[in-house]
């Protein structure tokens, strides 16, 4: 028998988003858009569990090599929730899902969205200021309440922020960070993390994972970094924070949280309209000049903008496990953790990996022999985008 082909995506996917291969963005945009909506949603009102759900869902449908064209096509695969199976089905049949588009258009969402959307607020925050009837940016700046640096930078480049970061840009930003870094301490190791090295075409922001082959040598870098990335008037903003991570015998060192614990700095950057990565490799031959030019172009016309860059610190015994860390996505690494807990009863963190059996850490200075310790397939960056 021909058999009926919408049944074969079944044998395909795997239940770990860590197991599958997927590719940006896809080849079910419509379904997996909305699905978004709706994990973002969850996220805005504090339900994780309820995020979690339709993020595993959205996952799975933009792992599929191919576009799911009717509902019998869903029957078999994993991750998908009755709810989210609900809400592809009305996707499929009528173009639209009536929930997608009342919680786009809710007040509650939109402020919620527009609110989180400033640099520094986070969702509790957010959450506090809503309840009190501020909507808008104009109803925060004349409520009164006081915001702390973060949010202020977050404020007075709020559009900038929001406007999506390009490639090019990234590049630009890239060669900066190079520049600087390779000044204060020749022979260090620039690598972009985050969604550009997942191959996206545009991202929030730009990261970065800095370390030297020298173990030791990284001690005290991020503050060198920010030095002279201040000194050349490249910085908007910034906040560093110190690095605590320690391993401990019983594996204590281990994650407790998500948060890390490198020596990191959130930041803002100013990019001129002529950083095209080629002008800003010239420049940085001439920091004198960026540094005049940066200042006469600051207000007025405004031929810059503003940024976000995320920078990270990595000790050179850490980096294999810093880089999976820090290139996400925050999906795909949700479930790498989980994977390595509930399959391996090991636990994984952006530091080390840790043997609960053997009570023991076990080493790697490549993400593929993370992977082979997990006994999981490899995964390259690319197909990280769960
Ligand atoms: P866009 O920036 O929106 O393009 O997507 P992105 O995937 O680059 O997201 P983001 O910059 O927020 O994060 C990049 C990676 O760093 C993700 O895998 C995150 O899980 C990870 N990350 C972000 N913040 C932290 C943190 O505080 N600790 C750790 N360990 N990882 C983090
Ligand atoms: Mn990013
Ligand atoms: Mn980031």
């Amino acid at each position: 028998q021909q058999g009926d082909p919408v049944e074969a995506p079944a044998f395909l996917a795997a239940s770990y988003a860590c197991q599958r291969n997927t590719p940006h963005p896809g080849h079910n945009i419509l379904l997996t858009a909305a699905l978004s909506v709706l994990a973002e949603s969850a996220e805005l009102n504090g339900d994780e569990g309820r995020g979690l759900a339709f993020r595993r869902s959205e996952g799975l449908l933009r792992s599929l090599d191919r576009r799911v064209q009717g509902p019998a096509e869903l029957r078999g695969l994993p991750c998908l929730g009755d709810h989210s199976r609900r809400v592809i089905q009305d996707l499929l049949e009528n173009g639209v899902s009536s929930e997608v588009e009342e919680t786009k258009s809710s007040p509650r969402y939109k402020a919620m969205k527009l609110l989180t959307g400033i640099f520094g607020v986070g969702v509790k925050t957010a959450k506090r200021w809503f309840t009190e009837g501020i909507c808008s940016l104009a109803q925060l700046e004349t409520s009164g309440h006081s915001l702390n640096a973060a949010q202020q930078a977050g404020l007075k480049y709020y559009t900038d922020l929001n406007q999506p970061v390009s490639r090019e840009e990234a590049d630009a930003v890239s060669v900066m960070v190079e520049g600087v870094v390779h000044s204060v301490l020749p022979g260090a190791r620039v690598t972009l993390a985050g969604g550009f090295r997942r191959g996206k075409m545009s991202g929030h922001d730009v990261d970065f994972l800095i370390t030297h082959p020298d173990e030791g040598k990284e001690e005290g870098l991020i503050h060198k970094i920010i030095a002279c990335l201040e000194s050349r008037g490249l910085l908007l903003y910034q906040q560093t924070t110190r690095n605590t991570y320690r391993e401990s015998a019983k594996g204590a060192g281990r994650p407790s949280s998500s948060m890390d614990r490198f020596d990191r700095c959130f930041s803002i950057f100013k990019l001129t309209n002529d950083s095209s990565p080629e002008d800003t490799r010239r420049a940085q031959q001439d920091p004198e000049r960026v540094r005049v030019e940066a200042d006469q172009t600051g207000s007025g016309g405004r031929p810059w903008r503003a940024v976000r860059v995320d920078l990270v610190v990595s000790p050179i015994s850490q980096f294999a496990f810093a880089l999976l860390g820090w290139t996400g996505s925050k999906l795909f690494e949700r479930e790498m953790r989980r994977w390595a807990v509930r399959e391996r009863a090991m636990s994984l963190s952006s530091h080390a990996l840790y043997d609960r059996n053997q009570e023991r850490y076990l080493r790697a200075s490549s993400e593929e022999e993370i992977f082979a310790h997990l006994g999981l397939e490899y995964v390259s960056p690319t197909g990280r985008n769960a």
